[in-house]
């Protein structure tokens, strides 16, 4: 692998500390990064990922105002909730860091500092609202009012969700603040921009020929950066934030500072061990992917590399992107109840279901991907587990009950094997995941083909039989490897709790020493074991139907809105 001697940083985007996570956030972003870094440590790749909560912008602020709280109470709570769940789900980070600590103040405001210098940035006059009562400049999706062209009551500031047209709130007809409901005062502010026009023709190249993207994405990017881009409004007056220095009342606007934090939490873990973030983050010498959801492609793959091309910094390598969740076919909705959090699903099923269901149905593209109760349930019970998980068992069983312990293989099988793990490799490291795992589950096919073919349990004495099923076992522990970026702690708990072993390689079939090593305490344990319990649980109805109960229960604020450009 070309790569393989530089260190990896490989980002999550920050989920906003304002509410817990739902089963769509880690489809689009968590699990991919957390079944990359997986696959990349198990392949021995020196690779750190690294996420945190973005814990400023308004709508936080708003959050902390209506729940009578301070904005810091309002995410020192988030962050414990989003940290425990992304844990429980399996989703590891080597670092999970907060944008309200000191040093990622000083990272972002070093930054800023280097791009003023390098004139960069300039002072505006801007119309904004502002709330008297409320003591703030209200944001777009602070706004509410009537729609200039249908007429449609109690839209936001920046679209009509009736007509669907956009608009910016100035047009708005009898505007109100979003939070007390008063009319708001027009005034102007002083803002800082940031010239993003003066890097149209960098970021074309960058975009066209340097970053790896997707074809889609690439082509969405060029039509944007070819519509003409518009300088950015960077500052904020408003109470929670980043100071910007020199600027008594101004703090940064939250897409200023957020994306910051991938360098700053990248210093703050890589100076707790003893690496050099400079070589990776000014240096470029390292590999830098981001892993994002579709909805922020504009903030990574525009805004994000014009500030560090203007602050000197090294750029990302990959933007890694992929589409939405829905529910049963509809937008998830906290307010109309059509919702499942993380905390929702863990009740209930093994995270490892979520993370297969969502690892196998999503490619990378900017489809979206629809969560589904049946097809959930047919996808664990019919290919998790009557795929893999039988292929596994039945092979177990038959060494236990053929009380099979003598190491006779078959190459021509472990050498066709071989090829489904290379093949596996080569879509992984390139972000086809769920390709990969279809690989394993193949494999666990191909096996269970022979086994269908051959019949050795009609006799376990005879010795073309007993080599068959131990040539499969290796087989079978493979494809478990293969499976387990994706679902680890089943696959962690069954080797070490079930059948005793370690298997600290994921090319297994590659060195045939290693195999015969590691077949030769596992069939003394597996003739040993008294009765094989399957690896996995089947989903069951009344489950199904726990479920389905969750929805339509009103859990209060909606996602995450207000994100504005
Ligand atoms: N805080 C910003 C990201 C800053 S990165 C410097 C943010 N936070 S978020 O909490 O709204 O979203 C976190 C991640 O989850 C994003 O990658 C987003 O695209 C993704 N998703 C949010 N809702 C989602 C779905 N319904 N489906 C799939 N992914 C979703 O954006
Ligand atoms: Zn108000």
């Amino acid at each position: 692998m070309k790569f393989k001697n530089k260190t990896w940083v490989v980002t999550a985007a920050l989920p906003y500390a304002n509410g817990e996570l739902h089963i769509g956030h880690i489809r689009s972003t968590y699990l991919p990064t957390d079944v990359f870094v997986r696959y990349l440590k198990a392949n021995n790749f020196k690779a750190f990922s690294v996420c945190g909560t973005d814990e400023h912008g308004t709508p936080i602020l708003v959050r902390a105002i209506r729940e009578k709280k301070s904005p810091q109470e309002v995410v020192d709570y988030y962050y414990k909730v989003i940290r425990k769940s992304l844990e429980k789900t399996g989703i590891k980070f080597d670092i999970f860091s907060r944008t309200t600590k000191r040093d990622h103040y000083e990272m972002t405001q070093q930054i800023y500092l280097r791009i003023k210098k390098e004139g960069y940035t300039y002072r505006k006059n801007v119309k904004v609202f502002y709330c008297k009562h409320d003591r703030m400049e209200l944001p777009d999706r602070l706004i509410k009012g009537t729609c200039p062209f249908c007429g449609a009551e109690d839209q936001y500031g920046d679209g009509c969700e009736k007509c669907g047209r956009t608009y910016t709130p100035f047009q708005l007809k009898s505007p109100r603040c979003a939070i007390c409901g008063r009319p708001p005062e027009i005034r102007e502010r002083q803002h800082i921009f940031f010239s993003l026009s003066e890097f149209s023709e960098k970021l074309r190249k960058w975009v066209s020929s340097e970053v790896k993207l997707t074809k889609g994405v690439r082509e969405h990017v060029l039509k944007w950066i070819e519509e003409g881009l518009n300088d950015w409004d960077i500052s904020r007056n408003i109470s929670w934030g980043v100071p910007i220095p020199d600027e008594s009342e101004q703090v940064f606007y939250v897409w200023f500072d957020a994306p910051i934090g991938y360098i700053s939490f990248t210093r703050e873990l890589f100076e707790s061990i003893g690496e050099d973030w400079e070589n990776v983050w000014i240096d470029g010498k390292g590999y830098i992917i981001h892993f994002i959801g579709k909805d922020i492609i504009y903030h990574h793959v525009l805004f994000w590399p014009a500030m560090l091309m203007a602050a000197g910094f090294a750029l990302p390598n990959e933007i890694r992107v992929r589409g939405f969740a829905t529910l049963e076919g509809k937008k998830m909705s906290k307010t109309r109840g059509w919702y499942i959090g993380l905390e929702d699903f863990i009740s209930i099923w093994n995270p490892d279901y979520l993370r297969f269901y969502w690892a196998y149905s999503t490619s990378e593209s900017l489809d979206d991907g629809d969560f589904n109760f049946r097809e959930f349930s047919e996808k664990i019970n019919k290919i998790l587990i009557g795929e893999v998980g039988n292929f596994l068992h039945r092979i177990l069983v038959l060494i236990n009950r053929g009380k099979i312990t003598e190491i006779n293989l078959q190459p021509e099988i472990l050498n066709e094997a071989e090829r489904y793990l290379k093949h596996y490799q080569n879509e992984m490291i390139n972000n086809q995941l769920d390709v990969g795992l279809k690989i394993a589950i193949e494999m666990a096919g191909l096996g269970n083909k022979l086994l269908s073919e051959k019949e050795p349990w009609k006799d376990l004495e005879d010795p073309t039989n007993r080599t068959l099923v131990v040539t499969l076992l290796p087989i079978a522990l493979q494809a478990i490897k293969m499976l387990e970026p994706f679902t680890p702690s089943t696959i962690k708990d069954f080797l070490t709790n079930k059948i005793g072993i370690q298997i600290d390689r994921l090319d297994l079939l590659s060195d045939k020493d290693y195999t015969r090593s590691i077949l030769e305490k596992l069939l003394k344990s597996i003739t040993s074991l008294g009765k094989i319990k399957p690896i996995f649980k089947k989903v069951k109805e009344e489950e199904l139907d726990e479920a389905k109960k969750m929805l339509g229960v009103n859990r209060g604020e909606a996602r995450n809105d207000p994100k504005e450009r």
